[in-house]
């Protein structure tokens, strides 16, 4: 008798929890559908930033975010571009053989167009923002500096191409992100060149 009772309250017990195990399913799955459907700013965060350089003058640098993060179009005076190989000695990854850029990036200017070059503004030891100092002569930075960006964190420093230099914290170059020319004013960011037309 006891056997059966004991029966029954067993079956009981396996339904109850077998329909709290449904409903709690139930409600365990809308927050984690809600958190994997992206929000309309995430959106907007990972879209492509087109921008027009037409106003950009020789020598001077612009600034857009994409995905949260700043990028920087400098546009370089034929003498910044020449300083790429006066500073080659210098760096660490002249080549950039061991840093991230797309493949139409991997050349001395790191740039699709050597005028333009675009990279993240992010230093690669642990993410400060480098600053701009584009002045060849710059008692601050050494008698080899060339131009190009400080990161006053630790002391990185990068070349106008955004590579690093010898003996500084950052183990890479800056990164280049995927970019395109929609024409010869516009850049678009977070396309790459290859699939832009
Ligand atoms: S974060 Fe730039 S040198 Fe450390």
């Amino acid at each position: 008798m006891s056997e059966e009772v004991d029966q029954g309250r067993r079956k009981l017990l396996t339904a109850v929890t077998a329909m709290t195990g449904a409903v709690g399913v139930g409600f365990a799955a809308t927050p984690f559908l809600a958190s994997w459907k992206p929000s309309a700013r995430a959106k907007a965060l990972g879209a492509p930033v087109e921008l027009d350089v037409s106003k950009l003058e020789a020598g001077a640098m612009l600034q857009v975010e994409w995905r949260g993060k700043p990028v920087w179009v400098i546009r370089r005076t034929p003498e910044m571009l020449e300083s790429l190989k006066a500073v080659v000695p210098n760096l660490a990854d002249p080549g950039s053989d061991g840093s991230k850029q797309p493949e139409y990036a991997k050349n001395e200017s790191r740039a699709a167009k050597p005028e333009y070059l675009v990279v993240l503004g992010v230093c690669t030891h642990l993410g400060c923002a480098p600053m701009s100092r584009f002045a060849k002569v710059d008692a601050e930075m050494g008698a080899d500096w060339q131009g190009g960006f400080y990161c006053p964190c630790h002391g990185s420093k990068f070349d106008l191409a955004g590579r690093v230099y010898k003996n500084v914290p950052a183990p890479t170059n800056l990164e280049i992100p995927p970019y395109s020319f929609v024409d010869d004013n516009r850049i678009l960011v977070g396309v790459d060149q290859a699939r832009a037309a």
